[in-house]
């Protein structure tokens, strides 16, 4: 991947497309996660903390030699998006405050610098001047315990913060920092950018250890893994399913959802992990991907248990990764037939039925699906008598549009199966 130079005396880096697709990603993220924290218009202020953890330079040139923002200007520009449309959407006289304090770290000087540049020519001085946007030189896990403890003094009861992780390879964030970030931080969400293709491409013995070492993550791999006769891509897909969920389930968050981005020329998939400890947070986020799908790629299966089968579920005609799920309408309908036939088997073993929440929390992980997709499926299930949604007194539930969390869910008891 390449490494960005920020000069005051020349012109800002090269942007790919790619990476642009990120910046998209975080700024739509950000808008729909400030409006899910504001859902009434008598909330007059939120207060919170994102962290920029290798917040580079703040501007590029992309493909087509135009000026583009970096992350620390999306995250600006996304808060006052949100500011605009919840003005708009809820009718308010008053504009509601959002009190970010931006915290943008870097281990070069000339990014800084570059950034500072920017940041006075959109007119955040006064921010600059105030803390309200602060620029620190260093590595990320120097300054990681600092940013933590201000992120909790700012708010120590709702512990709200977002890291945005773009590192560039996958070894700078030490899962040390995000055990850190996830115990210490009720509310705290992680955008982190991880390359596994470079980490495939080169693995080796030493790159592994390297890389075991740096991060501190166990992943299993073992040594006919290392042997490099036997790559494929089908190794590929077996690999990045390993590493995905030895990351995520080291991390300490409780839910994840990966996404991954393919740069249009050849290898160089990278993912954008979101981790984060509670499952309205994934929601946002799957909720995200489905509304502005037409540049993300996620090589996953539909439905539920989306890594059982390997991430990348097929190979084409001639042994090449498919092109993978991509929360397009064919996608949506491909998840809610997939999930119609996999509900019912799920029920099966739970005579006594689970509660929807239950049921929600355990899969959630697993699935693209939003609540919402998933909450519609059992209704629809439910009517069509295939399972049977019950209240909390133990009636047949007349729900035809939300369930609550208490709802039981279990199947009708005549019900058999053929698998
Ligand atoms: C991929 S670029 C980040 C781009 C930026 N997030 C954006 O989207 O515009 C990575 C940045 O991290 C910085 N960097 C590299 N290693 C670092 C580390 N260990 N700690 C902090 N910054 C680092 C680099 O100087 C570079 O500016």
């Amino acid at each position: 991947m390449p490494h960005y130079k920020w000069d005051l005396a020349g012109s800002p880096p090269p942007l790919q497309r790619h990476s642009e697709v990120k910046h998209t990603l975080l700024r739509n993220y950000l808008v729909d996660y400030f409006l899910t924290l504001v859902p009434m218009p008598q909330q007059d202020k939120i207060q919170l903390t994102i962290v920029d953890g290798f917040c580079g330079g703040g501007l590029y040139q992309n493909e087509s030699s135009q000026e583009v923002p970096g992350s620390p200007i999306v995250i600006l520009e996304a808060i006052q998006e949100a500011q605009a449309q919840l003005m708009i959407q809820q009718d308010r006289r008053k504009p509601i405050d959002i009190d970010v304090e931006l915290i943008c770290i870097d281990e070069s000087q000339n990014a800084l610098d570059y950034l500072r540049y920017v940041l006075h020519q959109k007119g955040y001085e006064r921010s600059l001047a105030e803390d309200k946007i602060r620029l620190i030189k260093g590595k990320f896990t120097d300054h990681c315990s600092t940013a933590i403890k201000r992120a909790e003094d700012r708010s120590p009861k709702s512990g709200r913060v977002l890291f945005v992780l773009d590192q560039y390879g996958y070894s700078a964030v030490p899962l040390h920092c995000l055990h850190e970030i996830f115990s210490k931080l009720k509310h705290a969400e992680v955008i982190l950018t991880f390359y596994i293709d470079a980490l495939l491409t080169y693995l080796d013995r030493t790159n592994l250890n390297n890389f075991e070492r740096k991060t501190g993550l166990s992943t299993a791999i073992q040594a006919s893994d290392l042997d490099a006769t036997n790559r494929s891509p089908r190794w590929r897909g077996r690999l990045q399913s390993l590493l995905y969920q030895r990351l995520a389930s080291q991390s300490s968050a409780r839910f994840h959802t990966p996404f991954f981005i393919r740069p249009e020329r050849g290898h160089g998939d990278f993912w954008l992990l979101h981790l984060s400890q509670h499952w309205k947070a994934r929601d946002v986020m799957a909720n995200t991907h489905w509304s502005h799908h037409n540049h993300f790629a996620h090589y996953g299966q539909a439905g539920f248990d989306m890594f059982s089968t390997g991430y990348i579920g097929k190979l084409d005609d001639g042994n090449k990764l498919q092109m993978g799920f991509d929360f397009s309408d064919v996608a949506a309908e491909v998840s809610k037939s997939t999930m119609m036939a996999q509900i019912p088997r799920l029920l099966f073993d739970r005579a006594e039925g689970i509660t929807f929440e239950q049921f929600f929390l355990k899969l959630i992980n697993t699935t693209p699906a939003t609540q919402k997709m998933v909450q519609k499926t059992i209704l629809d299930l439910h009517q069509l008598g295939e399972i049977l949604v019950v209240d909390e007194r133990g009636d047949t539930s007349r729900a035809r549009v939300q369930l609550k969390g208490g709802h039981i869910l279990k199947l009708p008891s005549q019900r058999s199966f053929l698998f």
